[in-house]
């Protein structure tokens, strides 16, 4: 097995998951490829000295551009901040690095179109940590749409809702809140969750041809806890859209902050014409299915437990019926990055599978905007669908 030195940039909930997924793959999954937790890249270093001594980390290192720089390093993996993102990523192409970058790619399109750019250019091996195409009920929902059991697709249906901004008090920026800083996150839920919702949509159901989209943002000024000052909030807290796939389905996708009571309701439903097929978060490991072809005295919404060896990934994990949870997710993704790598390929979804996901956020904040119907841009290839990009693992 070779040896892959990772260098982690970011010690935060990404920087977590990410390193619980690198020190976890080669006991579960069988790839040609063995990552190294070598150095993890943080600008306190006490504190990135902490987590280096916690999840194992060889050595820490306060620049990233060090960590770019260093001949030590394989992999550049990116666990920052959006503002980051494009900076890193290029530098470490440039500097003949493979890179994975947390989503959304970039802060807009424009950005996201430099980063892929660069990395192609580079010709290395890329990904985005669009987790949720890895959820084992999520891949299976892939499989049955793949092999075609809904027919013709008529509706696509997302939402994310939580409710951790509420508060008027609760300041923007810095530690914790970048999130709510336009300027660092780039947008709000749009490009926070929303990305999410899309990434799978057109991974499920293809491209997105035009949306048609409002946002609002629900408290105008928070003070901002780099500078002191009451400042104006620029990220929308709410976003709303309809849209058009290529394949002529309908669809509607909503994310908020201010859901007061969920946390993290991710859901999707899709309605084709023979069978349709619900997902939700809060249960990840189920995937309910409605097929209209059953017997009719016995048609009904099955729950299916996504546990079984012959469902996606799952042959990987413990006995039928035990269930895995969220940090799987990430597993997943690096053992399909392994494996892809491999065979001298880039595991989706890509960066340009990831800049397609930032032209719809485009799309959709220049709607809302401008209250108008807009076409999404294109990344001229299609998002992935099978072949080089297909999940080698689930
Ligand atoms: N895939 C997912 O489901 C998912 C979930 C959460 C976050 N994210 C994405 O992951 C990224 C990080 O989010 P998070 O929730 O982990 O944030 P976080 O605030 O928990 O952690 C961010 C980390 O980046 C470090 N950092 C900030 N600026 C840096 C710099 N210039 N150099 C080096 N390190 C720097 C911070 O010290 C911190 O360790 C974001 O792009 C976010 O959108 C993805």
């Amino acid at each position: 097995m070779k040896k892959l030195n990772i260098g982690m940039v970011g010690y935060g909930f990404m920087g977590r998951t990410h390193s619980n997924a690198f020190a976890q793959v080669n006991h579960f999954f069988d790839v040609p490829y063995q990552p190294i937790l070598k150095t993890v890249c943080a600008r306190n270093p006490a504190r990135a000295q902490a987590f280096a001594e916690k999840w194992g980390y060889a050595s820490v290192e306060t620049d990233w551009r060090r960590l770019v720089d260093s001949p030590e390093i394989d992999l550049i993996d990116i666990a920052s901040p959006n503002d980051t993102h494009a900076q890193i990523a290029i530098a470490a192409a440039r500097a003949g690095k493979m890179v994975m970058c947390e989503k959304p790619l970039g802060r807009n399109g424009a950005e996201a179109e430099a980063m892929t750019k660069a990395i192609e250019a580079a010709g290395v091996p890329n990904m985005v940590w669009y987790n949720y195409r890895r959820v084992p009920a999520v891949t299976l929902a892939r499989q049955l749409i793949d092999e075609g059991r809904l027919g013709k697709i008529y509706h696509y249906r997302a939402k994310f809702l939580q409710d951790w901004t509420i508060a008027t008090d609760l300041p923007q920026g810095g530690e914790g809140l970048w999130r709510l800083d336009v300027n660092v996150a780039g947008s709000g839920v749009t490009g926070d969750l929303l990305a999410h919702c899309i990434d799978t949509a057109m991974w499920l159901n293809g491209g997105i041809d035009e949306v048609s989209a409002m946002t609002e943002t629900f408290v105008k000024q928070r003070k901002h806890n780099l500078t002191g000052k009451v400042e104006p909030v620029g990220i929308d807290d709410a976003s709303a859209f309809l849209a058009r796939f290529h394949n002529g389905s309908l669809a509607t996708f909503e994310a908020t902050r201010y859901a007061r009571g969920h946390k993290a309701l991710y859901t999707l439903e899709i309605n084709g014409e023979h069978a349709s097929i619900a997902w939700d978060l809060h249960d990840l490991h189920r995937l309910q299915y409605f097929d209209h072809r059953d017997e009719g005295r016995l048609r009904g919404w099955r729950s299916i437990h996504v546990t079984d060896s012959d469902q996606p990934y799952m042959k990987h994990w413990w006995v039928p019926g035990l269930q895995i949870g969220y940090e799987h997710t990430f597993i997943h993704q690096a053992a399909d990055f392994l494996t892809a790598l491999g065979e001298t390929q880039s595991a989706s979804p890509t960066f340009r599978d990831a800049l397609q996901t930032d032209y719809v956020t485009d799309a959709v904040l220049d709607s809302a905007a401008n209250k108008k119907w807009v076409k999404v841009r294109s990344a001229e290839r299609a998002p992935a669908r099978g072949g080089a990009d297909a999940v080698a693992n689930g």
